[in-house]
């Protein structure tokens, strides 16, 4: 177990080694002050262990995450104060669809069906926090108040070409949701997006728009395609991908801070050519059968 320098109150702060590595190490009783603690992980940021203790005294009952580097053998925390902007969807159906997406020997029609299925099980993480109005509605015995989503419908804007493989799923859990369309493509040469479509409804300032594309990668297309939507008036926007690299999480947050990103599986590292590690591949080539 990693040894601590120095206890105060209900959690303890200290250098603890990990791997050869210096690591800052915070401890917190399971019962202790997660507020504070929360707030004193945000405010030290990278590379750091963050250890809840149970009120039973045996190793085995400290819970251990390590946040932001991929390196460690402990497992991520969902959100990491490295990474405010991510939401990590774990929810198992969809690490296990994700895991069949990066088998090399899963078919085009078989890719197209997983990527559809996760995007829509994704939308309902990131329609979690949609705004309602209470309704009255006449059921076949008496009066009933309900709930209904507020405002104007729902924008669904993929990135062409992958992105478009995320609409139908979340089409099917939104039904009236409105389809923008933007075009862009990575110069493979620069990595840096070029655009060549865009088309979003006109009231973009009165929606919430979900940017929808498979992959996260330098995060040159997101950020771009973001900008691209608030020059057009949008306001509320979320980023919704499957798989992404930390490269882009970090990129798309420090251009649009304000933008919540939704995916489900943030991989270690980006190669030489711009691609996700370990990732699933060229995701349009993969959806389209194109490769
Ligand atoms: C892929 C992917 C993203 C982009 C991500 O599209 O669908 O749009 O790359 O990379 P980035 O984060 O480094 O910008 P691609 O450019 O291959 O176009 P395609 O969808 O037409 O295949
Ligand atoms: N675009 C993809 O389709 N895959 C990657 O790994 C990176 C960018």
């Amino acid at each position: 177990m990693l040894p601590l320098c120095r206890r105060s109150g209900s959690f303890s702060i200290g250098l603890a080694l990990e791997n050869d590595r210096q690591a800052l190490v915070i401890l917190r009783h399971h019962r202790g002050l997660p507020a504070a603690a929360h707030s004193f992980v945000q405010e030290i940021r990278e590379r750091i262990l963050v250890l809840a203790c149970t009120t039973r005294k045996s190793v085995d009952d400290r819970l251990v995450f390590f946040h932001g580097r991929e390196d460690s053998s402990f497992p991520p925390m969902p959100t990491t104060p490295g990474f405010a902007n991510l939401t990590l969807v774990r929810h198992p159906l969809v690490q296990h669809k994700i895991t069949l997406l990066r088998d090399r020997r899963t078919p085009t029609k078989i890719f197209k069906e997983l990527v559809d299925e996760i995007a829509m099980l994704m939308a309902y993480e990131a329609t979690a926090e949609l705004s309602l109005d209470p309704v009255i509605v006449q059921t076949p015995l008496e009066q009933a108040t309900g709930y209904q989503v507020s405002g104007k419908k729902l924008t669904l804007v993929p990135i062409l070409r992958a992105g478009l493989g995320m609409v139908e799923g979340i089409l099917r859990l939104v039904p009236s949701a409105r389809v923008g369309h933007i075009g862009l493509y990575r110069d493979h040469d620069t990595l840096e997006p070029v655009d060549y479509y865009f088309k979003v409804p006109s009231d973009a300032a009165e929606r919430d728009f979900f940017v929808l594309d498979p992959m996260l990668a330098t995060g040159g297309s997101a950020v771009s395609a973001v900008s691209s939507l608030k020059r057009a008036g949008g306001v509320r926007i979320r980023f919704l991908c499957l798989v992404a690299a930390p490269e882009g999480v970090r990129r798309l947050g420090a251009a649009h801070p304000d933008v919540q990103v939704y995916c489900a599986a943030l991989d270690r590292e980006l190669n030489a050519q711009g691609y996700i590690l370990p990732g699933l591949g060229d995701a349009g080539d993969r959806l389209f059968g194109t490769r």
